[in-house]
């Protein structure tokens, strides 16, 4: 799919336009705040909602804010747990709208693709102005402009993409580091998995855009680079550059110094791409490489397209190609069918892979999948006690592995800075680092010597004479 770089964006600028300038009349500019939640995705999403908002005048908020003008909820479906939060929220809101009626509530992201959603915030939820899905937030300032105009709530989903929309402005979270899409959407279709019905199908960005806009983040400071795509491994259908030659393209960026991604698919990791890790020194040693589940017959289930085996030969190839690879992974328990069995698979896998961290969650029911209509659903008691004991044989080698660290002198680039002076930033490994310094020092590479080892970060101290720019 090629992108459009003209027609759509005009859109975009030409209400954003119309926007700014019903908002320059106005005494003081309003504060608007973006709440994201979910993955990546959104975060990228949620930089490009913040960046518009900054373009039509209003002043928008890092945190969240006691009076805001506008609020945007920028909203995951992955897991229950994920949704109720949005539920929560907007019963606080009604409230806060009551003491502010000019106030605007947009809500957006991968939980308005879904009809039942959006009928269900339509009957109990009808003070909220502005909804939209995931496929059309370049159309963020038109409908906005006409929920001003018309007075009443705008609802505009679409089912599924249409033109990939390039060049929309946005405000990045941290100076030196950018996120990147490099694909949207997903065609796997995992059985426990929304994402496809939500992001719709899997699209890559052509390659020249992709390194344009990295050449543009660049020149404005970055000089880490994150690539994102739900399965970054099949990137490149349609173009002639695949997700290793990519990688090699980044490269050669003068400027990118660090380049990150994520996640990467068990099925579709090749060689290849083990190898352009192993050989390019900009690209971080971190591997995060989502299993789900240890048993071959939960996998097939699972429509995950590897095998246990096959996994654990996977994991043995790349910590041969990279010994010091820090591997992390995402984990699941109670999938319908599961058995005392299929989850010892599950702990086998983690104890002989030994990953450095590893978020783990309870299977969540999401209607419309495959895995909602299977037998065999797993009990809430038994599934709490699963994922008990594989948090446990986690933590432990979470633990053991960063204990390896103590003594090691690791460049770690800070990102934030605590009231008492601590900064906090990731070593290429993408381990956490806490070490007291100054804020002259955030984006810059720093030697760390790792003094103490907690179970999910490390305590360390600047190496005397490291500051390296
Ligand atoms: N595309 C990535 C992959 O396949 O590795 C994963 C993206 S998904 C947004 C992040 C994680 O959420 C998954 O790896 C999975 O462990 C978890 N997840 C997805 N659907 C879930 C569900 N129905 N219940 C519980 N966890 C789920
Ligand atoms: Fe979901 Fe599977 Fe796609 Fe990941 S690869 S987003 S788990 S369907
Ligand atoms: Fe991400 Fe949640 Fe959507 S995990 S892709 S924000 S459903």
């Amino acid at each position: 799919m090629e992108a459009v770089k003209t027609r759509e964006i005009d859109v975009t600028n030409h209400y954003i336009e119309k926007m700014a300038a019903k908002i320059a009349k106005r005494p003081v500019p309003p504060k608007a705040m973006v709440i994201t939640h979910g993955c990546q995705m959104n975060g990228r999403d949620s930089e490009k909602l913040r960046g518009m908002l900054d373009a039509m005048g209003y002043e928008v908020a890092e945190g969240e804010i006691e009076r805001p003008d506008l609020v945007i909820f920028n909203t995951c479906c992955v897991r229950e747990n994920a949704e109720n939060k949005l539920y929560g929220n907007l019963g606080r809101y009604k409230e806060k709208k009551r003491g502010n009626s000019g106030m605007k509530l947009v809500l957006c992201g991968c939980m308005m693709q879904q009809d039942i959603v959006v009928d269900k915030i339509m009957q109990s939820y009808n003070y909220v102005d502005v909804i939209f899905g995931t496929h059309n937030i370049y159309r963020f300032p038109e409908l906005l402009h006409s929920n001003y105009v018309t007075e009443s709530n705008i609802i505009d989903i679409w089912k599924d993409a249409a033109e990939i929309v390039e060049d929309l402005p946005s405000i990045r979270q941290f100076p030196f580091k950018a996120s990147v899409n490099i694909m949207y959407g997903c065609d796997n279709f995992c059985t426990f998995c929304i994402v496809p019905y939500v992001r719709g199908r899997e699209r890559s960005r052509p390659p020249e855009d992709i390194l344009d806009e990295i050449r543009g983040q660049v020149a404005d400071g970055v000089t880490e680079i994150m690539l994102l795509g739900q399965n970054v491994d099949s990137y490149g259908k349609g173009h002639d550059v695949n997700f290793a030659q990519l990688l090699h393209k980044v490269a050669e960026i003068e400027g990118v110094s660090r380049i990150r991604f994520t996640s990467s698919h068990p099925k579709d990791i090749c060689d290849e791409v083990i190898f352009a890790m192993r050989d390019l020194d900009k690209v971080c040693k971190h591997l995060h490489l989502p299993f789900q589940a240890g048993s071959t017959r939960v996998l097939r289930d699972m429509n995950r397209g590897y095998t246990k085996e096959g996994f654990l030969e996977l994991i043995g190839r790349i910590k041969t190609a990279m010994p010091k690879i820090a591997i992390t992974t995402d984990i699941m328990v109670g999938f319908p069918g599961e058995t005392e069995d299929d989850f010892e698979d599950t702990l086998d896998v983690v104890r002989r892979a030994r990953f450095a961290g590893a978020f783990t969650f309870l299977y969540s029911r999401r209607q419309g999948t495959a895995a909602a209509t299977m037998p065999g659903q797993v009990p809430a008691d038994v599934m709490k006690a699963w994922f008990n004991r594989l948090l446990h044989e986690v933590n432990t080698i979470t633990h053991e592995i960063a204990l390896e660290k103590e003594g090691m002198i690791l460049q770690v680039v800070p990102e934030n800075i605590g009231k008492s002076g601590i900064l906090n930033g990731r070593a290429d490994d993408n381990s956490l680092v806490h070490f007291a310094g100054n804020a002259d020092l955030l984006g810059i590479p720093v030697d760390v010597k790792i003094t103490r080892a907690r179970t999910f970060y490390l305590n360390g101290e600047i190496v005397d004479g490291h500051a390296m720019l």
